[in-house]
């Protein structure tokens, strides 16, 4: 078989990049070692940016999200017992982010792939890219017992932090950076009304929490927690009890629970790897880079990424220049590691690290009073959290 662009990993990048070439008459593959049902059971990320909304109605993906995803103004910094409200609309001069969770993406972005008949090959097994430094790149894989192979020109890695693109690079090309965070979060959803209309993201001594939600019946909370904490040991009831000593009082009170119907624990890390670009390898998203939730931006990156390297390749294809794709590398992670900065000073400011002395608290607690005061530290915070620009 051969193709244009082939694409490793059908997660929201790779679906992404495979919906806007489909769109632009470029032909591409999408491979996945696992199948359709299970990525869709995976629960990540719930807010986007305004940048990532315009790339999913360029993809024809984002009608349901129009109609069913949730406009957020703004959100809330619990601390100290009382919430300040970062006025999101307002500090950026009328922007906002959308709740719409990355399980609902990835169904719309599937579904319109079937619509408009590109080839996905799910439970391909051993999935491996091939000289990607030559001009006769190509993808090996296994299917049903059976290997196969497909020639093409790009091979786009979107394959996650643990695929097989990055694996494949000789190590000597490539330069990682890594912060490992001493905490984990605790995740639930429950089909309950959310707290608040809009996110709360708490501070307090007993750890980070956070309220968000999926809809207007569905919610989806998270609590830091220790590395070595076990799923089975936090029942439904354990979970609310915890959530409700890290909130202030008035939000403790209206909690309303329900039982949880997805129980996870995730680690935090912040990992880059550059270049991004390695001759027809490109790599995309998770692939390349990782950052904490705190600033929901790990979604949201992956899309940016897209953004470069689909200009580039529609330069390539369209007006033979590789200008695009020669900078997706260097475009790619000037915005990547602002945002990577951004998470890391998003989750600094609001969890509890175990060693932290009476110094570094009293910075934390320095650094929330002169944010809730100062608008152009608001402001600051408000332009990264609604996204910056491509
Ligand atoms: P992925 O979504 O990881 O998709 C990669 C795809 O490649 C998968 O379908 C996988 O099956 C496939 N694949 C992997 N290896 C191979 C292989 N060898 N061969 C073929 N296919 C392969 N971000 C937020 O903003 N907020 C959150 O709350 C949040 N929570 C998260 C919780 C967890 C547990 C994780 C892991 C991530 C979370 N993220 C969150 C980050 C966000 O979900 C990711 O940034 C986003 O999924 C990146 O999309 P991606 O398509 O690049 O990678
Ligand atoms: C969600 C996740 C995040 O990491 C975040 O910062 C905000 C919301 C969510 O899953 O809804």
């Amino acid at each position: 078989m051969r193709t244009q662009v082939a694409i490793i990993g059908s997660g929201p990048s790779g679906l992404l990049l495979g919906q806007l070439l489909t769109e632009a008459g470029i032909d591409n593959v999408i491979l996945d070692r696992v199948n359709k049902d299970y990525i869709l059971g995976r629960v990540r990320a719930g807010v986007l940016e305004e940048g990532t909304v315009g790339l999913l109605d360029q993809a024809k993906s984002g009608a349901r999200l129009h109609a069913e995803g949730l406009p957020h103004d703004g959100f809330s910094l619990a601390f100290d017992g009382r919430d300040h409200r970062i006025d999101l609309h307002e500090l950026t001069g009328g922007r906002r982010v959308t709740v719409y969770g990355q399980t609902e993406v990835t169904r719309d972005l599937m579904e319109r792939r079937e619509e408009s008949g590109s080839l996905s090959i799910y439970d391909a097994v051993d999935v491996a890219p091939h000289n990607f430094d030559g001009h006769s790149s190509f993808v090996t894989y296994v299917k049903d017992g059976v290997a196969r192979r497909i020639d093409c020109d790009f091979i786009a890695g979107c394959d996650g932090f643990h695929g097989a693109s990055r694996k494949a690079v000789p190590e000597r090309a490539i330069r990682s950076f890594e912060k490992v965070y001493p905490f984990g979060w605790l995740g639930i959803l429950a089909d309950v009304a959310p707290v608040s209309h809009e996110l709360i993201y708490a501070n307090h001594p007993r750890g980070f929490a956070l309220c968000s939600m999926r809809s207007a019946t569905r919610s989806r909370y998270y609590i830091q927690c220790a590395l070595d904490e076990k799923i089975e040991d936090w029942s439904d009831d354990r979970f609310w009890d915890e959530l409700r000593r890290r909130l202030p009082t008035h939000h403790a009170e209206a909690l309303a629970t329900a039982a949880s119907f997805e129980k996870s624990i995730a680690p935090l890390r912040s990992f880059v790897a550059e270049p991004m670009r390695f001759g027809r390898l490109f790599l995309v998203g998770d692939a390349a880079h990782i950052v904490p939730p705190t600033g929901a931006k790990g979604l949201n990156l992956a899309a940016s990424d897209v953004h470069y390297l689909f200009s580039g390749l529609i330069d390539h294809y369209r007006e033979g220049s590789n200008s695009g794709i020669d900078a997706y590398s260097q475009k790619a992670l000037a915005r990547v590691w602002k945002a990577v900065r951004f998470s890391w000073w998003m989750t600094t400011m609001m969890h509890r690290f175990p060693d932290t002395g009476d110094f570094d608290q009293k910075i934390q607690e320095a650094e929330l009073d002169y944010l809730t005061h100062s608008r152009a530290a608001s402001t600051a915070l408000a332009e990264n959290y609604v996204g910056l620009p491509f």
